[in-house]
């Protein structure tokens, strides 16, 4: 079975998953680009209607084309909610945006790119749990990715680029390739904090 090429114990692959922005150029191969979506799709959907759609792009000129677009919705969005027109405006303290805004600037030479949709009802709700399997399945063969999405500006001439109809519903935008530096572990608040227990606010007996 081809699932059986996913070796990394299941715990590795959850625990050292990071966000992958900055890629070697190298290309992915197709059969392996077929099993991460094989994975993707294996995940939870609502009623198993499998809304799930996934656009991939490996042509290095389509890509290219498409990061022009992401890096004007990256910045549009940082605008929208921050203010920041450039990078000069990023504070030095917000190092996950300024790693983002280099993802921006680098979109264009990823070697892969798969656009999560949905057809109609289009929830997103039936899609997020396959971009975790497919994420999940990537970092298994050593390849690195990260969930981003796009802004309400540039989405008529996103789904004109690739003929994406109108009904289909956008989510995730998730580049693809083999990390070009070394991720150390994640951050992330304890779960002593975040988690109750029988009653909102409720201690969990763990620290
Ligand atoms: C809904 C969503 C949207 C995100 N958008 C972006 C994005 O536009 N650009 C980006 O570089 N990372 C994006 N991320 C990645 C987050 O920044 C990342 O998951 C978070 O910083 C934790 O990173 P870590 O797992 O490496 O610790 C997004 C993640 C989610 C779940």
């Amino acid at each position: 079975m081809a699932f059986d090429r996913l070796k990394m114990p299941i715990g590795d692959a959850m625990f050292t998953q990071r966000s992958v922005r900055r890629f070697k150029p190298d290309p992915i191969p197709i059969e392996d680009i077929h099993l991460i979506i094989d994975a993707a799709v294996k995940a939870p959907n609502g009623g198993n209607r499998q809304i799930g759609r996934f656009l991939v792009l490996t042509d290095r000129n389509v890509i290219r084309e498409f990061g022009t677009i992401y890096h004007e919705a990256w910045w549009a969005k940082r605008k929208e909610e921050r203010g920041w027109t450039k990078r000069a405006d990023i504070p030095p303290e917000e190092k996950n945006y300024k790693l983002a805004s280099e993802l921006a600037d680098e979109m264009k030479d990823v070697p892969c790119v798969v656009f999560a949709c949905a057809v109609p009802p289009g929830t997103a709700n039936s899609v997020i749990p396959a971009t975790q399997n497919l994420m999940l399945a990537a970092h298994s063969l050593g390849i690195g990715s990260v969930p981003t999405t796009l802004h309400p500006t540039v989405m008529d001439r996103f789904r004109a680029m690739f003929a994406i109809p109108k009904d289909v519903a956008f989510h995730f935008c998730i580049p693809l390739g083999y990390p070009r530096t070394a991720y150390g572990s994640s951050r992330r608040r304890p779960t002593s904090e975040t988690t109750y227990l029988n009653r909102w606010g409720a201690p969990v007996p763990w620290t």
